[in-house]
């Protein structure tokens, strides 16, 4: 197979609709559907048609501006009572990644000075849309932070999806990747499948390599060896909220890798924009953990694995305490040392 060496994007407003990539078809199909109404963004976030932290919140914005637009005949106020209700309805999509609600309630707060329902409805559009520029340079400012930790040669390990395909583009984890190949440095990369829906397998390897980056596929069981045998330098993870203290949720099997990285002696980072804090949690054991459909454990793309009737725990992210973080990579630069004292400073507290 041939790869061009590009940065795919997956979200994309199109004035009367939203243009998606549907990630559940990756990387056997590379599918655009359009997304037409509320309802439509709902299902596509709870599908994970869109997923990872930063592209549901930037979905979810354009699908909150979208529905905006068909309210008719509606005072200010009302139109604003109607609004509330859409963000609500959009926020119970999925629970753990806290960019969802954190881009409907940016919305929300943008048509607060509105005076007219023409004047909110522009406004609804320009704000989604500026949230996903936004995200772009916050991205590419990730991967530059993240980039000068790492040397020519290095090899890391990942989890999941933290990739373009998860963000506006160039991703957060994968962002010191995609700028590497455009700089013709060599990281190589080792990507966890990521049971039980298999990002790292469907996403990150076929991200990766259209980018030219060099990656190598493993199961989530051969973590530890491949650090021993390979010489992993540091792993590398998103994620989907911070807490206050640093804890950090992401992706199942994320922890795993923080105790093995601590057991090996060699650096863990998350890697994540400021809209992934919520300070309004004091730690990690106040995220609300999505638990999913036991399908997704007892089936592997749709056939059968394990016997009818298992009891099964199936659930979609844990929580990596502070302690086992070596940094945290923002936008606003790197956060290391008393992670809650530095993440007070760039919220300016
Ligand atoms: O269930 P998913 O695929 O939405 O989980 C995604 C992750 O855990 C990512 O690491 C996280 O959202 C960061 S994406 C830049």
């Amino acid at each position: 197979m041939t790869y061009t060496k590009t940065v795919p994007q997956s979200v994309e407003w199109k004035n009367t609709h939203i243009s998606l990539l549907d990630q559940t078809k990756l990387p056997l199909e590379t599918v655009f559907i359009d997304l037409f109404t509320i309802e439509d963004v709902w299902d596509s976030i709870t599908a994970l048609k869109v997923r990872g932290a930063p592209a549901i919140g930037i979905t979810a914005a354009y699908g909150l501006a979208l529905s905006a637009q068909s309210y008719k005949s509606l005072s200010i106020a009302e139109f604003k009572e109607k609004l509330n209700q859409d963000r609500d309805y959009l926020a119970s999509s999925r629970p753990t990644a806290v960019n969802l609600i954190w881009a409907l309630n940016r919305l929300v707060a943008s048509i607060e000075c509105a005076k007219t329902v023409n004047e909110a409805k522009t406004t609804l559009i320009h704000e989604a849309i500026q949230i996903q520029v936004e995200d772009e340079e916050v991205c590419r400012q990730i991967g530059e932070h993240a980039l000068s930790l790492f040397k020519d040669g290095y090899k890391l390990l990942t989890i999941c999806n933290a990739g373009s395909i998860a963000t506006a583009r160039f991703g957060t984890a994968l962002a010191p990747f995609h700028l590497a190949a455009q700089r013709n440095v060599n990281l190589k990369v080792f990507a966890s499948e990521t049971r039980p829906i298999l990002q790292g397998a469907r996403l990150t390897t076929w991200e990766l390599l259209q980018s030219g980056v060099d990656v190598t596929l493993i199961t989530d069981n051969m973590a530890a060896h491949t650090i021993a045998v390979k010489g992993i330098d540091a792993i590398i993870v998103g994620a989907d909220r911070i807490t206050a203290n640093g804890d950090t949720a992401n992706k199942i099997g994320t922890y795993n890798l923080a105790l093995l990285a601590k057991a090996f002696g060699i650096p863990f980072y998350v890697a994540a924009p400021k809209s992934t804090f919520d300070i309004s949690l004091q730690n990690g054991s106040e995220i609300p953990i999505e638990e999913r459909n036991p399908d997704e454990v007892t089936h592997i793309s749709g056939v059968r694995v394990a016997p009818e009737g298992v009891q099964v725990y199936n659930p979609a992210f844990d929580v990596t305490p502070n302690d086992l973080i070596t940094a945290i990579i923002t936008e606003a630069g790197i956060l290391q040392g008393d992670l809650g004292l530095e993440i007070r400073k760039i919220f300016g507290e």
